[in-house]
């Protein structure tokens, strides 16, 4: 049986387990990559492990979520990532080298092999060939440490893309039609492999742009073949010794497999507040615009600036917009300026912006309330760019230039003859801003400003846990509820102590004040518990306020994985009635919780009601030793 190129890679990297899609594989990781907002978790948690030195091929640090400089927060951790990485042997992308994805793509990346980032966009690189994944801070950190990544064994699709793309369509409206497809929740447990005639009108970049988007399936990855464009683009970046070609064998299988007709592609729109709210721009075309971002990890490569540069030479951004342009790489900056673009971009009225995340995570230039934002980014929730009304919609570059100029939606299609921009032959690469560790990096101190707090480690597993329920919560509990994000709030990302202040405020604002008063307690919660990112601290910060264990009806996978690997117990309700019969300040008690654990036979005593209740769990063999031995980092640290 012919293989696809998912599982030609899983095979080249398999350390434990079997290829049959949902069970728990350990793959070797090749190369890592952390940002600000998650690395300096990740490089505290490394440290406690005790190594001296990542084992992995490559490591690299980025700088791009937290650049805004107001206080000292984000610098201190911005010295503090210089430091560790120099300390372990880790590449440093400085402040305002560019976005962690776009640089990795340009710089790094290596088809055929696997990168796991603390970042959910990790796939972009899958544009290039790798198997490129997003997880926690911790989980990259043991993979820094040489450690294999458990993962389910991903269902391989097959996007067959046939056809020539139509004039004006680009990769964002071919990603953004398989979510009106397949949903948010339609990638879960799969990677999606691109394939067919139509992936060699796509760039790398454009590829890319696919890839990333494909964090908003859901999907463990999504990756494209590595083939002349590859090569070209490679060649481009002075890296032509990185190439190896990838693709699937003629006859690979596939468990599902998806048909697209580029030809028969319009440009789309994804409407507020979801990436999977797609309907054709023409559909929306004349609502009005407050707001235009080009940039993001999504799109702001080389050639989509210079197609919005084209789009906009000669002329005015329209007088109600606001046009703000962030560059996803300072190789993509210094390309603009030198050929020109820059200052076509600058004299039609665009913003530009630090080669950083900026307006797509909610750091600058949120729009004004209750307005309309048109952005090239990958997701548009409700309130992530700071403004709580606003309504955000995704579309191509294309479609956000031609709404700058016109001040509503617009088919970009409507600009007449569309654009074509070549790829250089070779970039102006200049790796000046990458800091390469120093040869003698026992004399390196990391340097800790009073932004950098220690790390929480849970104590082990105890016998017993007795505690009051400090918080009773319904269904759908997000880890934005849990742990919120923001400006203000992700600053504190390196010190657990003042952001578990903020743990749950916008449920119970009293929540953590009380559960330090009460030294620790127990959260009950419905369905679905944990749902939306690999966001750590919504454990970390339970596990700071001394929170012992989480009862609900269900969890979601990655949230019910990192409370596993902060060492708090994960428990559902045997029969879901019981969570209707505990009230808030009931007072609970486990008893022989390690047996229990281990034979899955626990029952939680509700000793205020005086009433009894089977609970379980649905731990593997190896989170079962993680939760006894108190955490990953524990467990991790008896092996070292
Ligand atoms: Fe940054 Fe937004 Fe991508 S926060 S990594 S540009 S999704």
């Amino acid at each position: 049986m012919g293989q696809n190129m998912t599982r030609k890679i899983i095979a080249a990297h398999l350390a434990e387990g079997e290829m049959i899609p949902g069970q728990e594989i350990a793959l070797k990781i090749d190369q890592t990559l952390t940002q600000d907002a998650t690395g300096t978790m990740a490089y505290l948690e490394f440290e406690a492990i005790g190594i001296p030195a990542v084992r992995t091929e490559l490591s690299v640090s980025y700088v791009d979520h937290n650049t805004l400089q107001v206080s000292y927060e984000n610098a201190d951790d911005h010295r503090f990532l210089q430091s560790a990485a120099a300390k372990f042997g880790v590449k440093f992308s400085r402040m305002g080298n560019g976005i962690c994805h776009q640089v990795h793509l340009e710089r790094f990346g290596v088809p055929g092999k696997t990168l796991l980032g603390s970042d959910s966009h990790t796939p972009t690189s899958g544009g290039l060939g790798m198997l490129a994944i997003g997880a926690g801070g911790l989980d990259v950190a043991t993979a820094m440490a040489g450690y294999p990544f458990y993962v389910s064994m991903p269902q391989v699709v097959n996007i067959h893309l046939y056809g020539k793309p139509a004039p004006w369509v680009t990769a964002k409206d071919i990603i953004l039609e398989v979510l009106r497809l397949l949903t948010v929740k339609g990638g879960v447990g799969k990677v999606m492999e691109y394939t067919g005639e139509g992936v060699s009108y796509l760039s790398v970049p454009d590829r890319a742009t696919i890839t990333n988007m494909g964090a908003e399936l859901g999907a463990t990855s999504s990756i494209f073949p590595s083939d002349e464009v590859t090569a070209r683009f490679l060649a481009a970046q002075e890296r032509a010794g990185d190439f190896v070609a990838l693709g699937p064998d003629p006859d690979a299988e596939y468990d599902e497999v998806l048909e697209i007709n580029l030809s028969e592609l319009e440009p789309l729109i994804a409407l507020p507040h979801m990436p999977d709210n797609v309907v054709k721009i023409a559909d929306v075309a004349g609502r009005k615009v407050d707001q235009v971002f080009i940039g993001s990890c999504t799109n702001s490569s080389y050639t989509d600036l210079m197609r919005v540069a084209a789009i906009l030479k000669g002329k005015t951004v329209h007088p109600g917009v606001s046009l703000v342009i962030a560059p996803g790489s300072r190789q993509v900056l210094v390309s603009l300026a030198a050929n020109g673009a820059l200052t076509d971009l600058v004299a039609a009225g665009a913003r530009m912006l630090e080669c950083a995340c900026g307006p797509c995570v909610g750091v600058g230039q949120s729009p004004c309330s209750a307005g309309v934002s048109l952005r090239t980014c990958n997701r548009n929730f409700e309130g992530r760019s700071g403004t709580v009304d606003a309504k955000i919609y995704l579309v191509s570059c294309e479609a956000a230039a031609a709404a700058a100029l016109t001040g509503v939606i617009t088919d970009p299609r409507d600009l007449g003859e569309p654009i074509k921009v070549e790829m250089p032959e070779k970039f102006p690469v200049d790796d000046r801003m990458i800091i390469v560790p120093p040869a003698n990096r026992e004399d390196v101190s990391i340097v800790r400003g009073p932004n950098i707090q220690p790390l929480p480690v849970a104590s082990s597993l105890p016998g017993e846990i007795k505690g009051e329920v400090l918080l009773k919560v319904g269904d759908n509990i997000t880890t934005d509820h849990i742990m919120p994000a923001g400006a203000n709030i992700m600053a504190l990302r390196s010190n657990i102590p003042a952001i578990s202040m903020h743990a749950f405020e916008r449920v119970d604002a009293t929540f953590a004040e009380r559960a330090l008063a009460a030294g620790g307690g127990i959260i009950v919660g419905g369905l679905n518990y944990g749902q939306g990112s690999s966001r750590e601290h919504a454990a970390l910060a339970p596990l700071y306020l001394g929170i012992k264990t989480v009862l609900v009806k269900s969890f979601a996978r990655i949230h019910m994985q990192n409370l596993v690997n902060f060492g708090l117990l994960p428990l559902t309700f045997v029969n879901d009635e019981d969570y209707d019969t505990i009230d808030p300040g009931d007072v609970l008690l486990l008893e022989d919780v390690r047996q229990g654990l281990v034979t899955n036979t626990l029952t939680v005593r509700n000793l205020t009601r005086d009433k009894a209740y089977p609970v379980k769990h649905s731990l593997s063999e190896r989170q079962i030793e993680i939760m006894l031995a108190g955490g990953l980092l524990k467990y991790v640290k008896e092996q070292v």
